[in-house]
């Protein structure tokens, strides 16, 4: 399969045409980024690990039953996946309290929520991506409601099937984010990328973070966290 021309380059990533018009290739780069993009630094190997920890998270939910925009990885940087329309909303799934629920709600990061919480903000970075309800998803025309069902179900689904998978290596899965698109025909598939830059996972003994708050918040090398997760998950 040849690379195309760029479609599309974003913070951690690059979107380019192949010779198929249903494929995509993905190219995951060595940025890093927080706070919407104020804070930036380049990170040796961290495209090689977020390609590979994506991999491993889309195989064993497609292993679930869940299917994904995700076809394979075909190298260190690079997967191959289905073209989707991306829907504007970024899906937040929450287990347990951290980042900007325990800020906005006044919890103790740590906090055990007392069931999990789907939340939904709006994709725009002009805007800083803000929380919204599925009124406003109605007004801005973004998605249809049977579309926010949709989303809304599988992304509980996903968490799921990804609880245990972490649990099982001594990993709290504290959170995460998803991004959905339209296939072809109009369905939802679930899209983008699953790695420790789109979940916050804390060692289940330590409360060690292995994510990117280690990035955000100066705890230490991004890519020995991500390896430990790499590993935790079968990984070299
Ligand atoms: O910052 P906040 O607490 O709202 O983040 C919730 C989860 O969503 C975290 O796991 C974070 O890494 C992820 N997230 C993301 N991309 C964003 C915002 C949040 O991957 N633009």
């Amino acid at each position: 399969m040849n690379k195309g021309e760029l479609l599309y380059e974003g913070k951690a990533k690059r979107l380019y045409a192949t010779d198929d018009a249903e494929v995509l290739f993905v190219e995951y780069k060595d940025s890093a980024t927080a706070f919407n993009g104020e804070k930036k630094q380049d990170i040796d190997g961290k495209g090689n690990l977020n390609n590979q920890i994506t991999t491993r998270i889309f195989e064993k939910l497609r292993e679930a039953g869940i299917v994904s925009h995700f076809v394979k990885r075909i190298s260190d940087n690079e997967q191959l996946v289905r073209k989707v329309d991306i829907i504007p909303i970024e899906v937040v799934v929450r287990n347990i309290a951290a980042g900007s629920l325990a800020k906005r709600l006044g919890y103790e990061e740590g906090t055990p929520l007392e069931r999990t919480i789907v939340e939904f903000y709006y994709k725009d970075d002009n805007l800083g991506d803000p929380h919204i309800t599925t009124e406003h998803i109605d007004i801005l025309g973004i998605a249809t409601a049977e579309e926010v069902d949709a989303l809304y179900k599988q992304a509980l689904a996903v968490n799921d099937v990804l609880q245990p998978i972490f649990e099982q290596v001594g990993v709290q899965l504290i959170d995460f984010k998803l991004e959905f698109g339209r296939d072809v025909d109009g369905n939802v598939l679930l899209a983008d990328e699953i790695s420790p830059d789109t979940c916050r996972l804390w060692d289940a003994k330590t409360k060690q973070k292995l994510d990117k708050d280690v990035f955000r918040r100066d705890l230490g090398s991004l890519t020995e966290v991500y390896e430990i997760i790499l590993e935790k998950l079968g990984g070299k």
